[in-house]
Parts: structure tokens; sequence; C-alpha cells
């Protein structure tokens, strides 16, 4: 057994508090928390995964009640989507009180928060009495985790500890949302959908220009270290890398006249929640085969296909 991953929720708090890396599970991705208003451990989240200093951090809280500490205002729209959606999987951008150290928001006047519903990390923020900066715990710009493992074989030697609590319901990243004039406008998508955002607040903007709102939502990011291709016709790629050893990544069925054992089918249905949930996972496992190129095919452009379209073409971005 590996002593660096366990289930010990208070060893972890005892840790976060003494200002320790510690990667936490959440319902979304696994995170690398340390004390959000300890600017050396801060500090150590972005040496970890050598991250640059202009990506700010999410601030976790163990519930919404907390929200008003580190934000100055909560706009009507806001707070319509924290009370539907919070504890879960979306992310609020909001202007930042002072108490928020400049490191976290990387000098941004703004704050981004979430409240996780993962009960372990429910619990280790209550029992911590801690708010807590987390980024996903992956190096920057490669697969984010969703299991304990993916985090020991990436950032091992750069935790405390690794919190297991399994692996991670949702599987993809919280959706973020900022607003302008109180009009949402999400800059990542994710499982909450702009749909649902706007069955709350009767409009939503989804945000398309580059990285000046959404500092980390860079072309190239998620990405695996054999080359992945994106494409709606595996069939036709296939004729093109026929001399070359492919890994597929689908949905639905199984791509014919390729072994089954290259292949991970992300659901046997459009059940496009549990394509979300094992994407990364896919992702790891075919980065870690020894493939020459990873093909993955495109999902329907709505929804939570919308989502994984995006994941998937920033894993595809050089
Ligand atoms: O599901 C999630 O959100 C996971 C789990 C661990 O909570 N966290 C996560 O963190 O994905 P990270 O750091 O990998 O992605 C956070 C994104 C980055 O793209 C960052 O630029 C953006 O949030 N962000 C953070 N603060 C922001 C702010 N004040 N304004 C705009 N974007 C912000
Ligand atoms: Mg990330």
């Amino acid at each position: 057994m590996n002593e660096l991953i366990g289930n010990d929720i208070e060893k972890a708090a005892e840790l976060l508090v003494a200002g320790q890396l510690v990667a936490i599970p959440t319902e979304t991705v696994y995170g690398l928390a340390a004390h959000a208003l300890n600017e050396e451990a801060v500090a150590n989240i972005f040496k970890a995964k050598n991250r640059p200093p202009t990506n700010p951090l999410i601030i976790h809280l163990a519930n919404k009640e907390q929200i008003s500490d580190y934000v100055t205002t909560i706009p009507g729209n806001a707070h319509k989507l924290i009370e539907r959606f919070c504890p879960g999987p979306l992310t609020v951008v909001l202007p930042a009180k002072d108490i928020v150290p400049s490191i976290v928001t990387a000098d941004r006047a703004t704050v981004a928060i979430r409240i996780p519903a993962h009960p372990v990390a429910h619990r280790l923020l209550t029992l911590s009495g801690i708010p807590l900066a987390a980024p996903s715990a992956n190096p920057s710009s490669y697969i984010s985790p969703t299991k304990a493992e993916h985090v020991l074989h990436t950032l091992g030697n750069k935790v405390s500890y690794i919190l297991d609590g399994g692996e991670c319901a949702a599987g993809i990243e919280s959706t973020i949302i900022g607003f302008e004039d109180d009009i949402p406008v999400i800059y990542r998508q994710g499982i909450i959908t702009a749909d649902d955002i706007k069955a709350v607040t009767g409009v939503v903007r989804v945000y398309s220009g580059t990285a000046t709102l959404a500092p980390g939502m860079s072309a190239a990011h998620y990405s695996p270290k054999t080359p992945l291709l994106l494409t709606d016709n595996i069939e036709t790629q296939l004729q093109q890398y026929k001399a070359k050893s492919v890994g597929i990544i689908t949905y639905d069925n199984y791509v014919a006249d390729i072994a089954t054992d290259r292949q991970i089918l992300l659901c046997t249905d459009t059940d496009l929640g549990s394509a979300a949930r094992n994407l990364y996972a896919a992702m790891h496992t075919m980065d870690n085969s020894g493939y020459d190129i990873i093909i993955a095919k495109k999902f329907p452009d709505a929804g939570i296909g919308r989502a994984l379209n995006d994941r998937l073409q920033r894993a595809a971005a050089k």
C-alpha cells in the first residue's frame, strides 16, 4: 500500500492547515489543494504544476453561506445560479474582497469560487475550516486526473498526501461563469450546460474571445503526450494512418475492423454523462499505451457534447 494515498480526511485537513499541498477528490476532477489564504502554500501549487502565474485559481468553500466572505457583490443572476447549482460542478467568477491574496486571483479584481458536492471534499472543507485554492491536480496543460492514481503518476513527488475519494462522478472540470451587467457568460463549458443556465436566468452568453477573461482557456490544453486527432469520421482517418499504431477513443459503438483492445468505448449509448465520466481516464490509458496516434470521435455539438468537444479540441491542438 502506497502511504502517499489514503482516505484519512483528518490527516489531509491537518496537512492543509499546516500549509502543505494535498490532492483532493471533487465530483469533477481531482484538485491540487492548498490553504487559499497562505500565499506561500499557494505559490507551491504554481511550482508543482509548472503553472503560469497569470492563470488564477478557484477557491473551494464548504458551503454557499461562506461566499460573501470572499466577494464584494453577488449579482441577482449569480445568486439564482448559486441557489440552483451549488454545491455542484459550477464555478462563479465574482468581484474579490481584499482578503483574497493576489497570487490566487493572478492580480485580477475577480475571484473564482466553487462549492464542491463530493462528500469527501465537503467533509475536508468543513473539518479544516479553511478555504482551499485548487486547480486540477495535473502538470500544467496535461490531462486532468479523475482517479487518485492519475495524481500519483504525474504529481506524486510534489504532494504531501493524496486523499482518495474514488473515481470522479462528473469527470470533466466545472462550468465557469462570469457576469457582465448581470448577464451570465460561460468561460468554460461543463456538465452544467448553457441551456441549464438559461433555464434559470433566461439569458446566457458563451464567451468565445481569447484568454483575456478566461485566462486558463488556451487553445492547447488537456493534452496527452501522444498526438491526438479529433474527427467526425474515424474510418476515413484510419485509411490515412494504416501504417501507424493507432488507439481509438469512441462512443456508442466500436469501430469495425479494428481490434476492440485498441479501442475505448466511452459509453455504450449516447449517455454523454457517462462519456464525460470516462473521458480523462481513457486519455490517460491511451497515452500510456505506446500508440503513435490517438484518434477520437467527435461528439454531437450540443449540451454536454459541446463541453466534451471543447476538451478534445484542446487536447488535439498543438
Ligand atoms: O472542476 C474544477 O473546476 C476543478 C476542481 C478541482 O474544482 N478545478 C479546475 O481548476 O479545473 P483549474 O485551475 O484547472 O481551472 C480553473 C480555471 C482556469 O482556466 C482559470 O483561468 C479560471 O478557472 N479562473 C480562475 N479564476 C478566474 C478569474 N478570476 N477569472 C476568470 N477565470 C478564472
Ligand atoms: Mg486545469
